[in-house]
């Protein structure tokens, strides 16, 4: 019924409009009051965190999103290598796992079986396993070494939303703990970040304050045949999750690329007038808002309509965009949680002006729990 979501039409919108408390949640507790990070349910030992020399983070569809992003969090806090991979693939390909490798494992719902076959199989070879789950008392958990819940609430649009916004909260917790137990950041550092992601909320809240200019634009979009998603960096997962929503949603042929690749193929599928969404990297990360701006320029030099995503203030892009969508200032690693957003809305109203059922899309499930 409309009561049950909040006098929305789709649970997914209620969710969508759901995330900024659901990340506040996630981080609520977080922090002792001596400021040190502390995670209720990690289970492992600081000494065993220490002696951690491989992160293999495995997940399944949006989930394997927030562990691409995860990737980029982790390695630069910690400094430890991690390799991100469907857990559809993981277990065939032989993985190299030894008792100092810690397996993550990201599931909203917990059950997903490709993903839990994965854990299986690095338990069995001896690695540790640690969940990110929205589920309590789920399987997954229930078979990992350690958790960190997630509080997103019960998420029962099938497209995710708030739980791929608090995975990734997860992530952040996850990495900035463990670089405070093997000492790769300072107190005042992992402090810094962790009011910048205590300011998250009300950034998301911004964003969504802007969803009418969002919901016009998808509205604009209901002829389109196909649409690209660019990004780099932390915005790459973005891209890629802005073109899944865009499949499971509208069932439209989306596709999210590493910006740096177009020219070494996807720039062949441009032609006059197709849709290039394309998340800006912030200022001061100049390097790479400059590649990105080529990408821009060349996409649009042969007729694409380019909709960039870009931090406030950030003007220098506006030339090569025929619509700008404005994100609030934050440091590149932390712009997925508030560059999905507008992406979220633009699909969820696509969907719904096609007349698509945006709750349970065709073919798909909530959770999969076969192989
Ligand atoms: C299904 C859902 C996706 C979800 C994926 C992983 O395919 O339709 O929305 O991302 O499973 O689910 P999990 O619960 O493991 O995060």
């Amino acid at each position: 019924s409309a009561a049950e979501k909040d006098g929305h039409d789709w649970f997914m919108r209620k969710e969508i409009y759901e995330q900024p408390r659901a990340v506040a949640d996630s981080l609520l507790g977080r922090r002792d009051a001596a400021g040190q990070l502390q995670l209720d349910e990690m289970r492992l030992s600081d000494q065993d965190l220490r002696d951690i020399d491989k992160i293999i983070i495995i997940a399944c569809g949006t989930s394997f999103y927030a562990g691409m992003v995860a990737k980029y969090a982790i390695e630069h806090w910690t400094r430890i290598p991690v390799e991100v991979e469907l857990a559809s693939e993981f277990r065939y390909r032989d993985p190299i796992l030894t008792s100092s490798t810690l397996v993550v494992a990201i599931s909203q719902s917990g059950e997903t079986a490709d993903t839990l076959q994965a854990i299986r199989h690095a338990r069995q070879q001896r690695s540790r396993v640690l969940a990110i789950c929205n589920t309590n008392g789920s399987t997954i958990p229930r078979e990992s070494d350690a958790v960190i819940y997630t509080h997103a609430g019960p998420e029962i649009g099938v497209a995710s939303t708030k739980g791929f916004l608090t995975q990734l909260v997860a992530c952040y917790l996850l990495a900035l703990y463990l670089a405070q137990v093997k000492g790769t950041r300072f107190g005042d550092e992992i402090t810094e970040i962790m009011d910048q992601l205590e300011s998250m909320p009300a950034h998301i809240q911004g964003v969504l304050d802007d969803d009418e200019a969002m919901y016009a634009l998808a509205r604009e979009h209901v002829d389109a045949r196909s649409v690209l998603f660019l990004g780099r960096h932390a915005g790459y997962p973005v891209a890629l999750e802005g073109a899944l929503k865009l499949k499971e949603l509208a069932y439209l042929h989306a596709e999210g690329f590493a910006a740096g690749e177009l020219k070494h193929g996807p720039i062949a599928l441009v032609e006059d007038r197709l849709p290039v969404l394309c998340v800006v990297p912030p200022q001061g990360r100049d390097q790479l808002r400059d590649k990105m701006l080529s990408g821009i320029q060349e996409v649009r030099a042969r007729g694409a309509r380019t909709i960039c995503l870009v931090e406030e203030g950030d003007e220098t892009i506006a030339p090569y965009a025929d619509v700008l969508v404005r994100l609030p200032k934050v440091p590149v690693l932390l712009q997925p949680l508030v560059a999905v957003v507008p992406l979220q809305l633009f699909a969820c109203e696509l969907a719904t002006a096609l007349g698509h059922d945006v709750d349970q899309p065709r073919n798909l499930a909530k959770s999969v729990t076969v192989e």
